[in-house]
């Protein structure tokens, strides 16, 4: 329960930021910016602590009262000048809120705690004190982190959120980490923190296969897409790359839990949940009509949907649905040159059973760099063909967010469990994602040459040439449109 004298307290606080003549305008509505500033801080102090103490609650409020009376531009450039001004303006908050605290007629002593609080004394040793610091670094990273990273070099960017990192408690991370932030600047801190978050293994995985992970993640091949035909060209190609990576899903639900009766109890269980929370989306993810589709299945709609051709993986399905073996089947099906080398390649990797190894090639070479490849997709196809993709545009961005808030981060708790304690997994499982990203980037490069081809050809190939008025819309497509392909 507030009391009345923490009401009056609060009221009084409030009245001060109102004055802040700057302006944030939130869901359209203007509102002055210290305001509504020390409402999200109390907001996140809440909800880390959701009974707080009387001068936490004060401290969260008037953490950066009247911050606007002493502007930056006071003190000289430089750091220097900066941390005089930080200085400055800590004790000027810390004295403004016991101002109006002895106003109200706190004891001396609740003032001073206050105070303490408001300078931040005793960081990790106080709970109060680091609640609050937890709360500023959420409110950081909830608002103010995109915009200074549009600003602010990539070394100095890193060197911020190190920082931020070190102030913060555990409990604290664990809030960061689950926060929503758009998949660039979620991807740049798991990066920068993967040495404190994931060990130092991880995190010189990631940095020896970054130029490969970059050069997949922004091929030239998204922006190449022009017409409808090209786009055609793309997914009767990429299908297979969509459909092989289920195998790669259930090669390691197979070595990571049990999946044979009778039933035993296998391997450990957190990578048991993450490889069963992931293929519960793969393999039957909800759809926007509420049913459950695997992503698969999904995408093959999205075929359709485009007019593309859906017969060669549907034949290659077919066949491997009536017995043959992955490679013949490959071999006698009409699947196209590209996409076999590719699968071939991802078959290796299955065929290996080293969970280690599976888990590397699906990490690194499939979650990791998924949304950021997607995203370019995405924004060529919105633009090429605005509203006309609608399913196309669904797939995409399901995997845009799961991949970067849910999967990605999953996948790579479950590959430091798969390698841990073992310098010979580490490497394996780095050589691995090598090679799954070369045969990423190489199926990229051939598929990228047809497009070209198709370009250069004056008269396009027949299969190709639909007019995008004859499209199909999703709700045209028989409702049970891949009763014959599910695997
Ligand atoms: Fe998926
Ligand atoms: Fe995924």
């Amino acid at each position: 329960m507030e009391s009345k004298r923490l009401k009056k307290a609060l009221e009084e606080i409030d009245r001060f930021n109102s004055e802040d003549p700057r302006q944030e305008i939130v869901d359209g509505v203007a509102y002055p910016q210290e305001l509504i500033y020390s409402k999200r801080l109390t907001e996140w102090v809440l909800k880390l602590d959701p009974q707080p103490s009387e001068a936490l609650r004060i401290a969260a409020r008037g953490q950066h009262i009247c911050r606007w009376t002493i502007p930056r531009e006071n003190y000289p450039m430089g750091r220097g000048g900066y941390l005089r001004w930080r200085q400055v303006l800590k004790s000027f908050h810390a004295e403004k809120v016991g101002e109006i605290l002895q106003e109200m007629g706190y004891e001396e002593d609740f003032i001073q705690r206050a105070k303490r609080l408001i300078l931040k004394k005793n960081l990790k040793k106080d709970a109060d004190t680091q609640t609050l610091e937890d709360a500023l670094c959420l409110v950081f990273f909830e608002t103010q982190f995109v915009d200074l990273m549009e600003k602010t070099p990539e070394d100095k960017m890193k060197v911020i959120v190190r920082k931020t990192w070190k102030k913060m408690s555990p409990k604290g991370r664990d809030v960061a980490l689950q926060m929503k932030l758009p998949f660039e600047e979620k991807r740049f801190v798991e990066e920068t923190l993967s040495a404190e978050i994931y060990g130092v293994e991880l995190a010189k995985l990631l940095e020896q296969t970054r130029p490969l992970r970059d050069a997949v993640a922004t091929h030239g091949i998204y922006t190449s897409i022009e017409s409808l035909d090209q786009l055609r060209i793309f997914m009767e190609h990429h299908v297979f790359a969509v459909w092989d990576f289920m195998s790669l899903v259930k090669s390691l639900q197979r070595t990571l839990t049990c999946t044979s009766v009778p039933w035993v109890p296998q391997g450990d269980p957190l990578s048991r949940r993450l490889i069963n929370e992931i293929t519960l989306d793969e393999e039957s993810d909800e759809t926007e009509e509420g049913k459950y589709l695997s992503h698969f299945e999904i995408y093959l709609q999205a075929m359709q949907q485009c007019g593309a051709d859906t017969t060669r993986v549907k034949d290659l399905i077919g066949r491997i649905q009536r017995g043959e073996d992955i490679r013949e089947a490959l071999w006698h099906s009409e699947v196209p040159g590209p996409a076999r080398a590719f699968v071939g390649k991802t078959w290796e990797i299955v065929e290996s059973q080293s969970p280690h190894k599976i888990a590397a090639a699906f990490t690194v070479g499939r979650e990791d760099v998924i949304p950021e490849m997607f995203q370019n997709i995405l924004k060529s196809i919105e633009k090429r063909f605005p509203g006309k993709l609608t399913r196309f545009a669904y797939y995409l961005e399901r995997h845009i967010h799961e991949d970067a808030d849910r999967h990605g981060p999953m996948a790579i708790r479950m590959l430091v469990r798969l390698c841990r304690g073992s310098p010979d997994k580490w490497q394996e499982a780095l050589e691995v994602a090598q090679i799954a990203l070369e045969a990423r980037r190489e199926f990229l490069d051939a598929v990228a040459q047809k497009i070209t081809q198709n370009r250069s050809d004056s008269g396009s190939p027949k299969a190709f040439s639909r007019p995008i008025d004859q499209m199909k819309t999703i709700t045209d497509l028989p409702a049970n449109l891949v009763r014959h392909v599910s695997i």
